[in-house]
């Protein structure tokens, strides 16, 4: 067996020790167990959505939609789920999500996230909303593979200072989110009138950049704290940009870059036309527009409309590593996890976050393995059964 599935072989060894798993081996667990150990406050931001969540409901009920129909007598005992992705070796076509405010899940935050990556060969993408700056993320990610995900401000000079930083600190991609220039609608944190950047977490970023400091006179401390976070709200997005502003970023970031957002085969074709490296089908877990399509059912169209010319990757709905199988053979080249390792560093920190990896990767071998396949390559539509 490769080394990602003998995770499975671990945990049995493990047991003659009496040693069990710290947390549940069915990720779909996770959710509830975090409800019971997290604040109210924390678990109500990562859990949540907009609206009504019937996005978020949407997601889920795509991927029980889809059904993967397994094949015999294949001949799967040698197995590579290794890919390239925008220039990035991966062992399995898996990515940490872009996750800010990871401090208030645990207090290492995106350190430990950062750590738990590395010490599994997965990529992070780091959020400009961290609760620690991309440098302190970095420095714990070692020699491992990070990319940077930016929330555009308006500001383009602090825009430009964001790249000029995340290139001196090792990201090798660069992932612009563009659905949320904006929070949505989201009653979980309304209710309790919870927005943690008002609190002066998940603006780690912004508060050590030196072109946000000159505006606002200066590093930020107790005497201009209250400017400081007025600057951030007036700064955060900018709901002006067009498809024509895309020049910025390649004038500014020389490396890969992918949009994230996309969810219409059109913007994915202007995606292309603009000279994108990737589009990132995804629609934030649900948490920006209420009633909005399923990711997953957005996915086959934009393969169809641009597979053949960028890499598309697929975020939104994936709870277990067996969910990875759908959007790989739907066509996307890799897929982001997001709240699962998020309630796994609230649930154990670093070692949770590992834990979290460790399940996702070693549950979507065994399941191209036990379906008849041995590399992500190996998918297809073919692959899957649609059911209603
Ligand atoms: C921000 O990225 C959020 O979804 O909370």
């Amino acid at each position: 067996m490769s080394p990602l599935a003998d995770f499975q072989n671990e945990i049995y060894l493990n047991g003659l020790g009496d040693v069990l798993p710290e947390l549940p081996t069915d990720l779909t667990r996770l959710e509830a167990l975090a409800a019971e150990r997290l604040t109210e406050r924390a678990f109500g931001y990562v859990a949540g959505s907009a609206g009504s969540e019937a996005t978020a409901r949407a997601n889920r009920a795509a991927f029980d939609r889809w059904r993967i129909v397994p094949r015999m007598l294949r001949d799967v005992a040698h197995r590579d789920l290794s890919v390239e992705v925008l220039g990035t070796a991966m062992p399995a076509p898996v990515l940490l999500a872009p996750i800010g405010v990871q401090s208030t899940f645990h207090p290492d935050g995106e350190l430990a996230t950062a750590r738990a990556a590395a010490s599994c060969g997965l990529t992070m993408v780091s959020s400009t909303a961290a609760s620690y700056t991309m440098e302190e993320a970095a420095e714990a990610n070692g020699d491992g593979a990070r990319w940077y995900q930016l929330y555009w401000p308006k500001d383009r000079d602090l825009a430009a200072s964001f790249l000029g930083r995340a290139k001196a600190a090792g990201y090798s991609a660069l992932v612009v989110t563009l659905d949320t220039f904006t929070m949505a609608w989201r009653p979980r944190d309304l209710d309790q009138a919870y927005l943690p950047f008002l609190r002066g977490v998940g603006v780690a970023n912004y508060f050590a950049d030196p072109v946000f400091q000159k505006a606002v006179g200066g590093p930020v401390t107790d005497a201009n704290r209250d400017t400081a976070l007025l600057h951030w709200v007036a700064n955060f997005g900018n709901p002006t940009l067009t498809w024509d502003d895309l020049g910025f970023l390649r004038e500014h970031w020389d490396g890969p870059i992918a949009l994230k957002g996309i969810q219409h085969p059109d913007d994915a074709r202007r995606a292309v036309a603009a000279g994108m490296d990737g589009v990132i089908v995804s629609n934030h877990g649900g948490r920006q527009v209420d009633g909005a399509i399923a990711s997953l059912d957005a996915l086959p169209a934009i393969v169809e409309a641009v597979g053949d010319r960028t890499t598309v990757l697929f975020d939104s709905g994936v709870r277990t590593g067996a969910d990875i199988a759908k959007p790989l053979a739907l066509g996307a080249k890799a897929v982001l996890v997001g709240r699962p390792y998020a309630y796994g560093l609230g649930l154990g920190g670093e070692a949770g976050v590992r834990h979290v990896l460790r399940c996702m990767m070693a549950e979507l071998e065994l399941t191209l393995t036990l379906s008849g396949h041995t590399r992500p390559g190996d998918l297809s539509p073919d692959v899957l059964a649609r059911v209603e």
